[in-house]
């Protein structure tokens, strides 16, 4: 295996809808808002109609709206057809996976220019359904009829990972604390508040509906309070998941030569691995995501990187447990050592190693088809210095995206070059 691109590819545009629950609105006006926004980021401006080829993410759009073939629609109603358009599905990992078709698309010559999407509109649809629907990413022959949701999937991970290393549910606790924070400072995140404002909208309406007002010593009796933040499976509650989501997110990757005629700003993809791996009942460990080290290792190797030098990185935090086990798996802390990474504030926007700048899934939402490609717009954004008040500092010219399919079945690794 050569593990190379034959040519490499930039991204020049990147856009997004605001994640969240939109009754109003349909995947179609999602993602035509997506790409009004990317299209508007490419700085020496282009004609769309130049765009070959459409890569679009999307998980279950049939079972969500009821619509299948969502790839040509998406095409349609941003007027590129006949284009070809091609739906990417591999569960929550699904646009990841469609920027890595668009490169490969491009690193093979067929295409210069292509369209980088994701989509997904669950919140049409009640919790249980939801529930069910995200179910389908398992194994329904061995894991589903015993009894499994994604959320005690990850709950399975997250006590298996406390006894191994000795984390408590404290420490799951942090990393939704920090993503909110970090989403507190993101117009387009879902949950666009830190868990202190949350406690402070929750006294609000509560003295708004003369009820009985709530006291917390502080954000951690909050997260412990049972009534506020309810178990969903133990040791994941509320504010451990992450939420239903509507939204979309939309990339224009051109080929590496022709990027400054569009930017004089270009971020370079220089690694891409992907790795897919047997659902959760039928591995030897539950601590770590083989998939994602696995990608990790082949993004590393093609872009020529280790994982001390990534400045930024976006990372799976379908769960909170999920971005504990990520910055291991990609090698930032060793096995067992990424909890305290996360207690003692390394992984925070001020610390040695930002991780999930955006609010990450827990908090910036997870429109799952759309996650990974929502992940590079915040990648987009801090290497170009344009993230506003959750800007990093220092000069942010190598990062990384993390994107997982179920339980890790499938993990898709990025990895991005300011030059
Ligand atoms: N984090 C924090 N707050 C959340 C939340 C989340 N993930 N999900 C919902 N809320 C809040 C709502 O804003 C609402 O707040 P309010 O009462 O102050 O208005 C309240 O909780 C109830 O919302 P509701 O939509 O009724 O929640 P729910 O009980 O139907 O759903 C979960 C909660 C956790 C079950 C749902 O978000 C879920 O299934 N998440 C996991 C999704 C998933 O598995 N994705 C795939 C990952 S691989």
């Amino acid at each position: 295996m050569s593990n190379k691109l034959n040519r490499g590819a930039a991204i020049v545009g990147a856009g997004m809808s605001k994640f969240g629950a939109f009754p109003e609105l349909t995947t179609r006006d999602l993602f035509v808002q997506a790409f009004r926004e990317m299209r508007a980021s490419v700085d020496k401006g282009f004609d769309p109609r130049d765009i070959e080829a459409l890569y679009i993410g999307n998980f279950s759009s049939d079972l969500f709206e009821g619509q299948g073939h969502t790839a040509p629609i998406m095409a349609d109603w941003v007027g590129l057809t006949p284009r070809p358009a091609t739906r990417v599905e591999d569960a929550c990992a699904s646009s990841g996976v469609a920027l890595r078709q668009g490169l490969i698309a491009i690193a093979a010559g067929l295409y210069d220019i292509v369209l980088v999407g994701g989509i997904e509109k669950m919140t049409n649809l009640p919790t249980e359904r939801v529930t069910d629907t995200l179910a389908t990413a398992g194994d329904t022959l061995y894991e589903i009829p015993a009894g499994f949701t994604f959320p005690g999937f990850y709950a399975a991970m997250a006590t298996s990972y406390m006894d191994r290393y000795g984390a408590t549910p404290e420490t799951f606790m942090q990393v939704g604390l920090k993503n909110h924070e970090n989403g507190a400072l993101n117009d387009k995140a879902q949950f666009g508040a830190s868990i202190r404002q949350v406690m402070a909208q929750k006294v609000a309406r509560a003295q708004a509906k003369g009820r009985p007002v709530p006291t917390w010593a502080d954000e951690m009796d909050f997260l412990h309070d049972d009534r506020a933040n309810p178990v969903i499976a133990w040791p994941m509650r509320l504010f451990d998941c992450s939420p239903i989501s509507d939204g979309a997110a939309a990339v224009l990757l051109v080929a590496e030569e022709m990027a400054k005629s569009y930017t004089d700003d270009p971020i370079y993809v220089t690694g891409s691995g992907q790795a897919s791996d047997a659902g959760l009942h039928d591995r030897p460990d539950l601590t770590s995501i083989g998939a994602a080290r696995f990608a990790g290792q082949r993004a590393y190797e093609m872009a020529g990187v280790r994982p001390d030098d990534i400045k930024v990185a976006e990372v799976h935090d379908c769960f909170t447990i999920a971005e504990i086990m990520a910055i291991e798996d990609l090698g930032f802390f060793p096995a067992g050592r990424g909890y305290r990474a996360a207690e003692e504030g390394l992984t925070a926007r001020t610390g040695s190693k930002p991780v999930n700048t955006s609010g990450g899934l827990k908090s910036k939402g997870h429109p799952v088809g759309a996650s990974g490609a929502g992940q590079v717009i915040e990648i987009w954004k801090q290497m170009r210095s344009e993230a506003g008040a959750r800007q990093v500092s220092g000069d942010v010219d190598l990062a990384l995206t993390h994107n997982v399919g179920g339980t890790g079945q499938t993990c898709v690794v990025h990895i991005y070059e300011r030059r």
